[in-house]
């Protein structure tokens, strides 16, 4: 039955592309309406073909894109060009392989050139490995260049690079301080300064800054990490008010604690999460892809908080308080 819904698909996405606007509308009409017959037919979700509105709207430019059920999942980022920096593992590895999963291509940059370099091996033609240290101003001008020379154009960037260190703030050292903010807030402001002619020149797109909770509120010995990650939620939306114009979202995503080598050795019940849990690098990688997709054409300046509800209620010592309910 699906080999037939392919073959009249296709039939119909051929005459959607060669002929003129009434042929379009009709054809279109017909698989809205096959869509609901065979939606009404399989009865299940999972077995229901679909042809979503984006595609009907790609068909008119003559692609033919069918989805199968979740077997193939609608792409949300498809044809789009995104840079990822600090792209080798953890959170940023996570983005890479959401996005082309997505129907992105991606520049996978970072400093650790054999992860990053084996990550794109292993996501094939679709990523593009370059080593990149985002506190370097040169450094951007060659992952941008590598972008449009290799795909063609750059529609998005994820500002993901980061580090972090601890120690009281009587003794916090000035380098770990200097360190920290250059790559997390100054890699930020270049990242965005390199990337926005370039997704000028593409016709518009998206900016996305890792931030954290510590961009929210303050945390002991995290001194450089919280200044940085404050930092890089104020710059986002400064630049979203400039890029607005030029049809360039600046948003920024806002983690609690994540699985990865950054937050390794923290013990998350030591944390009050109301999910009583830290979250898997994919969660956030799903907000990244919203936000990197038109599925968020209308937010800009925006920040996404993914802390499993860490920052939401009032810290408290009161033992009485947890037995009140109970
Ligand atoms: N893990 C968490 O709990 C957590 C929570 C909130 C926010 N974050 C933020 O998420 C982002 C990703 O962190 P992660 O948890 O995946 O950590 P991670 O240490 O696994 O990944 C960070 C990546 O950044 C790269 N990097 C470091 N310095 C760089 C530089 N100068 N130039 C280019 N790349 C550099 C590292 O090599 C590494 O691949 C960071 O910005 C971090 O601050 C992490």
């Amino acid at each position: 039955m699906y080999l037939a819904s392919i073959r009249a698909n296709c039939f119909f996405a051929m005459v959607i592309s060669r002929h003129g606007r009434a042929w379009r509308r009709w054809a279109i009409a017909f698989i809205r309406l096959f869509r609901e017959f065979t939606r009404l037919s399989f009865g299940t979700k999972r077995r229901v073909w679909q042809l979503s509105e984006q595609h009907d709207a790609r068909l008119f430019r003559g692609y033919i894109c069918i989805t199968y059920g979740e077997d193939y999942v609608m792409a949300r980022v498809s044809e789009k060009v995104i840079l990822v920096t600090g792209a080798a593992r953890g959170m940023g590895a996570a983005h890479a392989r959401l996005l082309i999963a997505e129907g992105a291509r991606v520049v996978v940059t970072d400093i650790l050139d054999a992860d990053g370099g084996a990550l794109a091996a292993e996501l094939g033609n679709a990523a593009l490995y370059v080593h990149q240290d985002v506190s370097e101003p040169k450094s951007w001008a060659t992952a941008v260049a590598a972008a449009e020379s290799t795909f063609g154009a750059l529609h998005g960037l994820v500002n993901n690079a980061g580090v972090a260190s601890m120690a009281p703030i009587e003794q916090f050292p000035l380098d770990q301080w200097n360190r920290t903010l250059a790559v997390n807030l100054t890699g930020v402001f270049l990242g965005i300064q390199a990337a926005l002619p370039a997704i000028r020149r593409a016709g518009g797109g998206s900016i996305v800054n890792v931030s954290s909770v510590e961009g929210l509120r303050g945390s002991p010995g995290l001194h450089a990490y919280v200044a940085s990650k404050f930092g890089v939620r104020g710059v986002t939306k400064s630049a979203a008010l400039e890029g607005a114009a030029f049809g360039v979202r600046v948003n920024s995503v806002h983690p609690g604690l994540v699985t990865t080598a950054m937050s390794e050795g923290l013990d998350p019940a030591l944390f009050p999460i109301p999910l009583g849990r830290a979250a898997q690098p994919l969660e956030v990688s799903q907000a990244v892809a919203f936000l990197l997709s038109d599925e968020s054409s209308y937010m800009t300046g925006a920040e996404i908080v993914l802390d499993g509800g860490l920052t939401i209620g009032v810290p408290h010592k009161c033992a009485a308080l947890e037995h009140m309910f109970s």
